[in-house]
This record gives structure tokens, C-alpha cells and sequence, in this order.
């Protein structure tokens, strides 16, 4: 049986998430929007582009979830998103709204489904989630590692002028300014970059994948990246659509593992088909472990400001 994934949220990261998902040609794809015609229209506009794409995706647009049922995943970006001046986490009560709404149907309609959140401020919208749905934690991940790590890498290849391909990165922790890019583990052909590099520019590398977000929003001016959260959030998807078990770094429930209790942070996940399959301790010198701590403080104080909110 062929696979299928629902993408809520037909905007500029879902509508491009669904076009990535077909043209890779792995996936039936039902696009879900609150907004009558954009998501029939997105969608069609799709099928009309898959005889010059060759590929046999089915795409569909619906403004409700029955279209959705028997899901494998479920990509969820549906929300409002960054606008100049604005940090991700202003996006916090408006996003949380729509997120509890729309996890409330999914569970209904896929219960089997593995969650790919993408909606900001990120790690808070995967502990919202995680309630509204009710599934085990193994099927709630968060994009963000992926995406912060895909900046770090593209920055590491323009300043030594090297192919996209030689390079791995890691980024840690949450979505957010506090966010850990771990040079030490971000490598050229497996080389470190610390050797490759001088510190002053590893430390601009950083910086710049720190603001990563930031850089985007302030050139477009009315909204926020798209292309390569797309592409993370679909790199995501075909690991588990594949049970490819790829090793990358999501947002997952932690229970403990990196000193850390009850908290979505990114850290680097195996997945598969039963969605993370393994979450992986690297060992982190004592700056790089205060670097996450610090992170998962900022995660903490959104969470307890969305309990306050309730
Ligand atoms: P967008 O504004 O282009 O699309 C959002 C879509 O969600 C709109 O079409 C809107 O009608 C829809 N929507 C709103 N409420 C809904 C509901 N209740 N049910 C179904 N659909 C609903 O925004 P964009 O650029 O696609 O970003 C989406 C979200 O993803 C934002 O919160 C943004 O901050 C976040 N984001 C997160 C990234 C990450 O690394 N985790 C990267 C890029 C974006
Ligand atoms: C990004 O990093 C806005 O979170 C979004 O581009």
C-alpha cells in the first residue's frame, strides 16, 4: 500500500513540504488549510505539474481532516509565522491555539501517525502537541535541528568553498537564539572545522546560523523561511516513510538523557519507522553542556508561560 502523508497548513513551508513529498514520489499527499480554495488550489496546481515532474503522487486540498485519515505522517505548519520585529516566541498563544485544534483532529483521524511539528515557537508547540494528541513521545518530533544544521552546513561550504556534500554539522538544543551549533561535531569530508578554520570564523559561522531565521525575515519583510525548512521537514519524512534510520538532530521528548526531564530540545534522533527510535548521547564538554542547559531553560519558561496562559 502506497504511503500518505497529510501536510496542515498550506502556506509558503506546507505547500512547498507538499510539492518536495511528490516530487520525490514518496507519498500520497493531502494538503489541509482553514482557508476555502488555497489548499484545492495549491494542490491541483501540483497535479498539474506532476506529468512535467514525472512522477504519480496523488495530491488533494481539503479544508477538513476525513481526507487525512490512515495518515503515516502528519507535517504540521499550520499558524502564523514571523513578521519583522517579531521573535518566534511572540507566536506563542496564537500557535498553540491552532496547535491543539489541529493535533485534536489528527489523533482522531490518524491515530497511528507520526507528528513532524513545524510551527514556532517550536519546541513549546511540540509539548502542546504532545498533550492535544495524546500519542507516545516516540511520534512527536520537532524540526529545527535539521534546518539549523542544513544553515551551518550551507555557510561552512561558501566560506571554504567546498560541495554542500562534504559537509555535516550539528546544531543542539532549542529553536531559538540559544541554539547550540556544535563546531566540534560539524565537519568537512571528517574534519573537524575547528581545523579547518580559524575560531574567529567558526565563532561568525555560528553567529550567523544563530540568526539564521532572523537573516531570512528581515530580507523578505513580510514572513519567514520556507524552501529549507520544507526541505528538513520532508528529510524527516523520508527517514521514517523509508525507515531509512537516519541520524539527525529533532526536537524529542527528553526523559533524562542529557540531564534533562520532560522537555522537547533538539538532540540527535534515530528515525525510523516507529518514528525516533533512539535518541543519541554524544558526549558535550562542560561548555557546550551549559550551552543546552541554558536552552532548555528558554524552552522551560515558554512552556511555563503557555501553563500560565491556560
Ligand atoms: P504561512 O502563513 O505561509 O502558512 C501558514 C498556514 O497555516 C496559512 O495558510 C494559514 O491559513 C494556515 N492555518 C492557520 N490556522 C490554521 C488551522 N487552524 N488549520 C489549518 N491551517 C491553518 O506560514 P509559513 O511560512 O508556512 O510558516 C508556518 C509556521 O512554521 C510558522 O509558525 C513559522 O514560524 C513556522 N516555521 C518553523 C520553522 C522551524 O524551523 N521549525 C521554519 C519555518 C517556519
Ligand atoms: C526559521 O528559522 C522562522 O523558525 C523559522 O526560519
Amino acid at each position: 500500500m502506497g504511503k500518505k502523508v497529510a501536510v496542515v497548513g498550506a502556506g509558503n513551508v506546507g505547500a512547498t513540504a507538499a510539492q518536495r513529498l511528490a516530487e520525490k514520489d514518496l507519498c500520497d499527499v493531502v494538503l489541509v488549510d482553514i482557508v476555502g480554495g488555497v489548499p484545492q488550489g495549491k494542490a491541483l496546481d501540483l497535479m498539474e505539474a506532476a506529468p512535467i515532474e514525472k512522477h504519480d503522487a496523488k495530491l488533494a486540498g481539503v479544508n477538513g481532516y476525513e481526507a487525512t485519515a490512515g495518515s503515516d505522517v502528519v507535517i504540521v505548519t499550520a499558524g502564523i509565522p514571523r513578521k519583522p520585529g517579531m521573535s518566534r516566541d511572540d507566536l506563542l498563544a496564537t500557535n498553540a491555539k491552532i496547535m491543539r485544534g489541529v493535533c485534536g483532529e489528527i489523533a482522531k483521524y490518524s491515530p497511528g501517525a507520526t507528528l513532524i511539528i513545524v510551527s514556532n515557537p517550536l519546541d513549546a508547540m511540540c509539548h502542546v502537541a504532545y498533550e492535544a494528541s495524546g500519542f507516545p513521545k516516540n511520534r512527536v518530533i520537532g524540526m529545527a535541528g535539521v534546518l539549523d544544521s542544513a544553515r551551518f552546513r550551507a555557510f561552512i561550504a561558501m566560506e571554504l568553498g567546498v560541495s554542500v556534500e562534504n559537509t555535516h554539522a550539528f546544531v543542539l538544543g532549542g529553536h531559538g537564539d540559544t541554539m547550540v551549533p556544535l563546531p566540534r561535531y560539524s565537519t568537512v569530508a571528517g574534519i573537524p572545522i575547528t581545523e579547518l578554520m580559524s575560531p574567529e570564523r567558526v565563532a561568525a559561522l555560528v553567529e550567523r546560523t544563530r540568526n539564521g531565521g532572523a537573516e531570512i525575515v528581515s530580507l523578505l519583510k513580510t514572513g519567514s523561511a520556507y524552501y529549507a525548512p520544507a526541505s528538513a521537514a520532508v528529510e524527516m519524512a523520508e527517514s521514517i516513510l523509508k525507515d531509512k534510520k537516519k541520524i539527525l538532530p529533532c526536537a524529542a521528548l527528553l526523559s533524562g538523557e542529557y540531564g534533562i526531564k520532560d522537555l522537547f530540545i533538539g538532540v540527535p534522533v534515530k528515525l525510523g519507522r516507529g518514528g525516533i527510535e533512539q535518541i543519541v548521547e554524544i558526549r558535550l564538554t562542560p561548555e557546550e553542556d551549559q550551552a543546552l542547559k541554558k536552552s532548555a531553560a528558554a524552552v522551560q519558561s515558554l512552556v511555563d508561560a503557555m501553563a500560565a496562559m491556560k
